[in-house]
């Protein structure tokens, strides 16, 4: 959610920055700006639409002159995307700029008090504050006008800032927002996330809360809020250089769905001794885990609906109650909890302000919380008491798809651990599920290989109003998924019912020719699901099932029929979102939306 790069070297900087806000795009994209030192004043550039609008502007920034400067891609929080909301946004003189990612909370009693003291405002931002009041504090010393400023503000933020009056040095802050900064040989760099600065280093240093970093050409000193100098050690990024590029696929989103399989093996091989499933990660004996009496699984989005399937996936394998909560709702609800609960909280980014939230809740509350988590080093991770990262490198396209494919797989991994050590499942099944696990990847490829019916199918669906997806169970979590994929990149509008839930009401909905997706995989529910799509066929409804290959009676049911290569009932889901995903990326590609980067959507949410 906003992008940050900053950059102060031996090289022109505004290409540098342009470049990296390019691969930041995922955090926001309805406006960015850039604010160079030229050796005499900052000078400044922001335009409202794509990163491209400014890169025109620029001559992909060949026409800012200097070595040092911030640049910003934004998603609108405070104020609507306009040239005046974006940022950088500077004080009166021009002489201090910032570019800001969170929200300032307290923003309105310093705007106030900045007014009563003559200050201007020209935008609706919570941002402007904070260059008016680095401006109140400045009397020469950057990093005392800095302090100064965190012991006043309230809220989120990861920050880089410039000040004209010090050519030599720019600055960068967070508390609660992600920042890293990295040491290259030809100069420093600010990024909110690494992939900006991938291509230029990969010794980067991860920021703490509160901790302001003041870069030079040549390297860069850390500072506690108290001013005091803090040592850090830098971490080497050991990702592919390409993992960050669209490698030949026209879009992010259709590369990261090819590389599921790879991600599943990546992700469940370490884990994986023979007919055993060990996660070191963890940080507890059997006997620990076969004493948790209660899961707490907290997320958002698309990770949330990997929540919704691990729940099935756990009570049905392991018998451990399982609560799955959306993490702006766990925070607020003052959930019950007891001794023996372990919270889970699942996060691509690692960074979701309201899971993150939810983790602290949990802690403070006394709970250990287990992370999984994609991105390494993030704030989940390292805050979580225990870390099973998914290792599904990193992800570009807004929609996830390889993120969540590895989060399911994390959690297919935990339930048949959980239910080994409390032996709800002996060793034989332990075995035959663990060779089921180890099949999916080559599944997957199979379904990817479909990809030309699949478009064939959703190129029907280009104009569609209103599409349906129901499942009963498992098919349910699954339905969540893939209407959401659905619906985000496509602006289709798109629901999923449970279903036998969906004559409950929604039903009304259904016309002549209306689109209803219909998953059935387990074996037990066939039936009541033929059932619900009889139902919806009677009412006019056009169905696409996907299921397995067993299932003759579905071909006569369904109006389109996808099948799946046979896995264990309990990890059909990683065989059923395959067909999904594709639907959905067609459906978009064909109206021509613009799939990696789905209007009004940021990858990384960090705010509330
Ligand atoms: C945003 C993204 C979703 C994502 C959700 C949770 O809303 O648009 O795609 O599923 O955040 O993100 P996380 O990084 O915590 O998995």
């Amino acid at each position: 959610m906003c992008g940050i790069v900053g950059y102060i070297g031996s090289r022109q900087a505004a290409p540098i920055i342009l470049d990296g806000l390019a691969k930041l795009e995922y955090r926001g994209y309805d406006s960015a700006g850039i604010a160079i030192y030229d050796g005499e004043n900052i000078e400044m550039r922001k335009a409202v639409g794509r990163l491209s609008v400014l890169e025109n502007l620029t001559h992909g920034g060949e026409t800012m002159k200097g070595y040092m400067g911030i640049g910003h891609t934004r998603w609108a929080t405070h104020g609507a995307p306009s040239d005046t909301n974006s940022h950088p946004h500077m004080n009166t003189s021009e002489t201090i700029a910032v570019v800001h990612n969170g929200i300032i909370e307290n923003y309105i009693p310093l705007k106030k008090k900045l007014t009563d003291r003559g200050y201007t405002f020209l935008s609706e931002t919570d941002t402007e504050v904070l260059a008016h009041l680095l401006d109140y504090y400045y009397k020469g010393n950057p990093l005392e006008a800095i302090t100064k400023v965190l012991h006043r503000v309230e809220g989120s933020y990861a920050l880089g800032i410039l000040f004209a009056e010090h050519p030599d040095e720019i600055y960068a802050v967070r508390k609660d927002c992600p920042l890293i900064v990295g040491a290259g040989s030809d100069g420093c760099f600010i990024a909110s996330d690494v992939p900006a600065i991938l291509k230029y280093t990969r010794t980067v240093y991860y920021v703490e809360n509160q901790e302001v970093v003041k870069l030079g050409k040549d390297g860069m000193q850390f500072y506690s809020v108290d001013e005091e100098e803090i040592t850090k050690e830098p971490v080497t990024i050991d990702w592919d250089a390409n993992a960050a590029e669209k490698a030949g696929y026209e879009h992010f989103m259709l590369k990261e769905m090819y590389e599921q399989p790879k991600t599943i093996t990546d992700t469940i091989s370490p884990r994986l001794q023979d007919d055993r499933i060990v996660i070191e990660e963890l940080h507890m004996t059997d006997e620990e885990l076969a004493a948790v009496k209660r899961l707490h699984i907290v997320a958002c989005g698309s990770a949330y609906h990997a929540g919704v399937t691990g729940k099935y996936v756990i009570e049905g394998l392991a018998r451990i109650p399982v609560e799955v909560d959306v993490a702006s709702e766990f925070r607020y609800r003052n959930p019950i909890m007891e001794e023996g609960s372990l919270v889970i909280v699942i996060s691509q980014s690692g960074e979701t302000a309201d899971t993150l939230a939810a983790l602290r809740e949990s802690r403070d509350r006394g709970y250990k919380v287990l992370g999984i988590v994609n991105v390494v080093g993030s704030s989940i991770a390292r805050e979580a008491d225990a870390c099973l990262y998914t290792w599904a490198g990193p992800e570009i396209a807004v929609a996830t798809t390889k993120a969540y494919s590895a989060q399911l797989v994390a959690l297919y991994m935990l339930a048949v651990k959980l239910a080994q050590v409390r032996g709800t499942i002996d060793d034989a099944a332990a075995a035959e599920l663990i060779r089921d696990l180890r099949r999916l990847p080559d599944q997957i490829e199979l379904l990817l290989g479909q990809k030309e019916k699949i478009q064939r199918f959703a190129n029907r669906y280009v104009g569609a109003k209103d599409i349906f997806f129901i499942g009963r169970g498992i098919d349910y979590a699954i339905s969540l998924e893939g209407s959401l994929k659905l619906k985000e990149i496509s602006y289709v509008h798109s629901e999923a019912y449970a279903a036998g839930e969906l004559k409950h009401g929604t039903i009304s909905l259904i016309e002549d020719g209306t689109l209803v997706v219909a998953v059935s995989t387990q074996p037990a529910l066939y039936q009541k699901t033929i059932s619900n799509i009889v139902e919806v066929k009677a009412r006019g409804a056009f169905v696409m099932a996907v299921t397995n290959e067993e299932n003759k009676a579905m071909e006569k049911a369904s109006d389109y029929c996808v099948y799946l290569p046979e896995t264990n009932p309990y990890f059909s889901n990683s065989l059923a979102i395959i067909p999904l995903q594709l639907f959905g990326y067609y459906v978009a590609v064909g109206k021509g939306c613009d799939v990696d980067k789905p209007r009004n959507l940021a990858k990384s949410v960090t705010v509330e």
